[in-house]
Formats: C-alpha cells, structure tokens, sequence
C-alpha cells in the first residue's frame, strides 16, 4: 500500500486513546515486554509486533522489545507461571507490556492464566481495563439498521477487584451436601476510582454521558456501594450528564441503541461480559482491543478475546484486536501519532475488506498484519 492509498475517509476519532500519562522509564530505548500465550495468542502477537516494529521505524522511535515464554507449555514443561520478581522487574524495567491470550484445555484450571494474566492486573494494580467498542465499517455491525456512528463507546471495566478476588470456598466438597461460596469485594477505594476515572476521561476526551451499570436491585450491598459512588463522584462533573441502568437493562440498550451509550463504567464481571457483547456489534470478537492501565505506571494491553483453542496454528485468527491493542498502548507510552497511524491501517483494511475469514474476507492472520504494517510503514503524518 502506498503512502496516498493510506489516505482514508475514516478518521481515528479522537477518544480512543487510553487514559493516564505518559509512562516513561529512564533513558535508552523504551522496553516492551511480550508474552504471547497460549492458542492463537502466539499469531496474533505476532502481527502486532510487525507493526509495533514498522511504526518504530516510521516514526523513529526507540523501542526494545522482549519476548517472555510464560505460556501454558512452559507451565507444564517446567511448573513456573509467572517467575518470582517479574513484577517488579515489569514496573521498574518496562515500559508497557503486550499479552496475546491465555487459556489451554491441558490445564483446565487455568493456573498458569490466572497467576500471569490475573496476576499482572492485580500485582501491578491496573485498575482501569479500557476497552473501546467502536465500529469501524457499517457493514460489519450486525444490527440493523446501525453505522459507525451509533456504536462508538468505551466501557471502563474494574479489573482489581469485583467477583475475581477469588475469596470463597467450598464446605463438604464432593458430597451431596456440598457447599460453594464465591464472594464478591467492592471497596471504596476501588469504586471511586474507577468511577474518577471514567469521568475524567469523558470530561478530557469531550464525550458528554457516563452511563454506570450494576446490578442494585438486587446486589443491595456491594453495588449498592457503586450508586452512591457514581452519585457523589458524578456531582464533581457538574458538565457531564449521568445514567444509571441495571445491567440486564444495559445489555438490551447496547442492542436496541448503542447510541445512546457513550461512556460506560461498570465491575469487573459485568464488564467482561459486556464487552464480548461489545466485539459483537463491532464486527466479533477478532476486532475488540483493551488496555489495562494504572494511569502513569507500566500498563498492560490485550486483545479482548481468548486463546480460541480451535483456530490455534491455522493461520486463520484475526490480528487485528492485537494490532488495535498495540496501538492502544502505543498511544500510552507517548506515541499517539504511530498509534494514530495504526489504527488509519485498520479503519482503511476494514473498509476495503481486506479481512480474515470471520469478517468474510479470504486472508490468512499473517497477511492481514503485513498489510498493516505496510500501511503503517508507508503512512502520512496522521497526528491526532
Ligand atoms: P475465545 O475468545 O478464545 O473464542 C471464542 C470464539 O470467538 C472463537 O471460537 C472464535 O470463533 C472467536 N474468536 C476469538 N478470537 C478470534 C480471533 N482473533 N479471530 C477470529 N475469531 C476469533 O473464548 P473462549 O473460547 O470462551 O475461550 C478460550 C480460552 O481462552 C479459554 O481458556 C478462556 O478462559 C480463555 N480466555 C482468555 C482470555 C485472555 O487471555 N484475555 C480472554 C477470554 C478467554
Ligand atoms: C478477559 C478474559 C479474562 C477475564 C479471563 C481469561 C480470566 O475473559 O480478559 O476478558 O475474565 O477477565
Ligand atoms: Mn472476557
């Protein structure tokens, strides 16, 4: 693709940038640390690495990545998850970090997963997990009647606490009388936060409503707790409007009118569900890009979907919720033009339908990310 092909009539809207400062490390390049997975994780980095590297190149910036082996092979080959001191080594050493997917059927308990990809969010307290749900072609939407205009949100997503604290346990386990109990933990501290940060990025980013969603009718502990929150922070915001739904009610407003949501802030379950829903209206799950972010510490950024156990090695998966997630973190580590120019690629492949399978295209998941990193590499000055 040439520099004037690159040229598109679909611009980046400015809004899809995660929130939070620029995290820089010291001097020398900027280190990024890369661990592919597990499944189809291992593709789909892959291409977002050619990219990450073509838009080094074009935009001259001084990158280091490192490529960690932490997968479920590794796991079953040695017993080691996520090695002791990686954490520090990640906040200290790094700038972002890049996860293609975890999830292998040999370890049903998803041990490795939940210590490396839980063990990240929670050990370096990534408390906003960003993930945008923006169409990027009216012909991959799957409701009628719907364009790029009425699906084009961002769901703030508590990812450090909610449902995946995993307190519990189980009483008499195996037998007929077995007790399970699985609890939920909602702090202050963690409500408020998320809340702030989803205001804050509605008032910078110029979106006008903050929709929250629980579940308060019901849960009248917990989220009741996120009411109050989302009424005392919203007060601060006296320029944004609010909008509280029920999340079952949430669910139908994203499907009958997406466009009525705009900024959306929610637990960390809801939010996981939501946004497979989310992918859904933007084309599937192969499109969706998240970011989980402690605004000015080292950030991590993931595709939304999993290791998809039946696509893995077959060339078929999509790359480009990766390649999106690339970007996402090429914008928080300072980089908005190279993640400007990005995500153009992206809009200017989907447009022209130059797409894998589950988009109704005929390319393979590498040659989806060539292209990508050709139109990178060839790309205008795009800033944002
Ligand atoms: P999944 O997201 O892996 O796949 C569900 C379906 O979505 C696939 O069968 C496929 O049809 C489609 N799909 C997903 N990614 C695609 C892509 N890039 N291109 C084309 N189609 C794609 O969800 P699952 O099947 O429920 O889970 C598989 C494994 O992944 C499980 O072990 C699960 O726990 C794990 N998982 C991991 C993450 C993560 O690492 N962040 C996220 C979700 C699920
Ligand atoms: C996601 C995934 C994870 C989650 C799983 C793999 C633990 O579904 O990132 O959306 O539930 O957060
Ligand atoms: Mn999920």
């Amino acid at each position: 693709m040439t520099a004037e092909e690159t040229q598109s009539s679909i611009d980046p809207s400015p809004g899809v940038s995660p929130p939070g400062d620029v995290t820089l490390r010291g001097t020398g390049p900027q280190r990024i640390a890369v661990l592919p997975g597990d499944g189809i994780g291992p593709e789909v980095t892959a291409e977002a690495v050619k990219v990450i590297d073509a838009a080094a190149e074009r935009f001259d910036l001084d990158l280091e990545l490192v490529e960690l082996p932490w997968n479920a092979d590794h796991y079953l080959a040695t017993g080691e998850t996520l090695p002791d001191g990686a954490l520090d080594d990640f906040r200290d050493n790094y700038s972002a970090i890049f996860i293609g997917a975890y999830g292998d059927p040999r370890v049903p308990d998803m041990k490795h997963a939940a210590d490396i990809l839980l063990g990240i969010r929670f050990g370096l307290d990534l408390y906003v997990n960003f993930r945008p749900v923006k169409l990027y072609h009216e012909s991959l939407c799957p409701l009628k009647g719907k364009g790029v205009d009425d699906v084009d949100m961002v769901v703030f997503r508590e990812n450090t606490e909610g449902a995946y604290v995993g307190i519990g346990g189980n009483f008499k386990k195996g037998t007929a009388d077995e007790v399970a109990v699985q609890e939920e933990m909602h702090t202050r501290k963690g409500v408020e936060r998320i809340i702030r940060a989803a205001f804050e990025y509605a008032r910078d980013k110029g979106r006008s409503t903050v929709t929250m969603c629980d579940k308060s009718n019901v849960m009248r502990y917990g989220h009741e707790l996120w009411l109050r929150c989302f009424d005392e922070v919203g007060r601060e915001f006296p320029m944004i409007e609010t909008q509280h739904l029920y999340v079952d009610a949430l669910a139908m407003q994203m499907v009958r009118r997406p466009e009525s949501l705009d900024v959306v802030v929610t637990n960390n379950m809801f939010g996981d569900i939501l946004t497979d829903l989310g992918a859904a209206l933007q084309g599937g799950l192969g499109l969706a890009a998240s970011a989980n972010v402690h605004p000015g510490r080292t950030s991590m950024f993931e595709p939304v979907h999993g290791s998809a156990p039946k696509y893995a090695g077959l060339g078929r998966a999509n790359p480009v919720g990766a390649v999106l997630s690339a970007a996402l973190l090429l914008d928080n580590i300072g980089h908005n033009e190279a993640a400007a120019a990005v995500e153009l690629a992206v809009a200017t492949s989907l447009e022209r339908g130059a797409t894998t399978r589950d988009l109704g295209g005929d390319l393979g998941t590498s040659e989806v990310g060539n292209l990508l990193a050709a139109s990178v590499r060839d790309a205008r000055s795009v800033a944002k």
